[in-house]
């Protein structure tokens, strides 16, 4: 005999009453169709709007090169790669872009994916789940930056591993959660770049942390490859971490590189042991071959153009310059992201209004993609604007956020 069912929920009901929830808090994502990209300006709603909202750092996305190289790609080789990399989706322009990738970062090989979050969650959960029948039983450790991005977050949820969030960038906290379980495998993973606060993690003093742990250290540079570094390899680069103490460098094309896609690099056995176990690799569709030679395009003019970093460095210095002088909450970043902290979400909806009202368009970024208290505008800046575009910005906010800029409240933990 079976119990008689209850009334079950209904899962669209509640998934309705979760959207209605948001929307009562101000937290509603709202989509916009951009009918028209020219550079850094946007037309939306018949509007031309100034943007300072996008990741395209290096000012590559429109590139002519990269669109050059993408439709003679199409021209050659179709759209679709047809199938996954091991089946018969992996072309010679993958393969090229892969090498390229490698020697720019110093590692022995590169492995695409999709998007970051698929790299993420592969890399994450290749590593960190249970495989090796001869090794300790019970679940592996990972421990994060409490500000990590979400993919890396959902990346150990989804690996099954015991995940630990130290306060952001608190060395000193993250050896203590290491130490916490000093037998099992761990890996330490953080942003290069923080995607919402534009801060660098302490790098060296992370790796020396894992050196002397026996735990492995993965970057995920999606904001800093191409920003940091001489060569513009990154926050890595930057850091002067050689590829034994940054085994794992993960980072985005999708960013400074204008186009879309991710890639893993390091040594060739963990390139060998993604390709047979990360899951996100192995079942899923490559990416188009075209966009790949675009991809290598970007590749070429980041290392080659460097004047394009120089530029966007002159523009984040005068960006803080100014703000600083308006009294505006700044944080301490020194790449092309450049919050201003506003506190509650209302305050930061609020500003955004006024600014596109100014025909500027910035992100109100809110929780849970931050933590409570803590919303913000997310500026960002780019190679493809100029010192009066910046000018304008300022004027703006010197206007638009007049009396509108509060303390920001207690910090509570973001969930995202
Ligand atoms: C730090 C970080 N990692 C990973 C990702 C995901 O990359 P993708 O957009 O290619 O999925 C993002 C943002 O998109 C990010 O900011």
């Amino acid at each position: 005999m079976h119990p008689a069912p209850g009334p079950r929920p209904d899962l669209l009901r509640r998934l309705a009453a979760r959207t209605q929830a948001r929307a009562q808090a101000a937290l509603l994502r709202r989509l916009r169709a951009v009918e028209r990209a020219d550079g850094p300006w946007l037309q939306v709603d018949d509007r031309r709007l100034l943007a300072f909202c996008g990741n395209d750092y290096l000012g590559l996305a429109q590139h002519p090169a990269l669109v050059g190289a993408l439709r003679r790609a199409a021209g050659d080789a179709g759209v679709g790669s047809t199938a996954a990399h091991l089946v018969c989706g992996h072309r010679r322009e993958h393969a090229r872009l892969e090498e390229a990738l490698a020697e720019w970062t110093g590692r022995e090989r590169a492995l695409l994916f999709s998007t970051g979050y698929m790299a993420n969650l592969g890399a994450l959960q290749a590593l960190l789940e249970a495989g090796d029948p001869g090794a300790r039983p019970g679940p592996a450790l990972c421990v994060q930056d409490r500000l990590n991005h979400a993919c890396l977050l959902d990346g150990a949820r989804l690996a099954g591993a015991t995940l630990r969030r130290y306060p952001h960038a608190d060395v000193a906290a993250a050896a203590r959660q290491l130490r916490g379980d000093a037998a099992a495998a761990a890996l330490l993973a953080t942003d290069g770049v923080f995607s919402m606060d534009g801060d660098v993690a302490p790098l060296r003093e992370l790796a020396a942390l894992c050196a002397r742990e026996g735990a492995t250290l993965m970057v995920d540079d999606a904001h800093g490859l191409g920003v940091l570094g001489a060569r513009g390899a990154g926050s890595v680069e930057a850091a002067g971490l050689a590829q034994d103490e940054a085994p794992l460098l993960m980072a985005t094309l999708g960013k400074a590189l204008g186009c879309a896609g991710a890639f893993v690099a390091g040594s060739a056995a963990l390139v060998e042991g993604l390709m047979q176990f990360a899951r996100t690799y192995v079942y899923t569709t490559a990416m188009p071959p075209a966009l790949a030679a675009a991809a290598l395009a970007a590749v070429e003019l980041a290392r080659r153009e460097a004047w394009r970093r120089g530029k966007l460095a002159a523009l984040v210095a005068r960006f803080r310059a100014g703000a600083a002088q308006l009294g505006l909450p700044l944080l301490p970043s020194p790449t092309a992201i450049q919050p201003l902290l506003l506190g509650s979400a209302e305050a930061a909806l609020q500003a955004a209004q006024a600014l596109e009202a100014r025909g500027l368009l910035v992100a109100a970024i809110r929780p849970p993609t931050v933590p409570a208290g803590k919303a913000r505008l997310r500026v960002t800046l780019s190679a493809a604007h100029e010192e009066a575009h910046v000018d304008r910005l300022l004027d703006a906010l010197a206007e638009g956020l007049r009396g509108r800029v509060t303390e920001p409240g207690d910090a509570a933990t973001g969930n995202r």
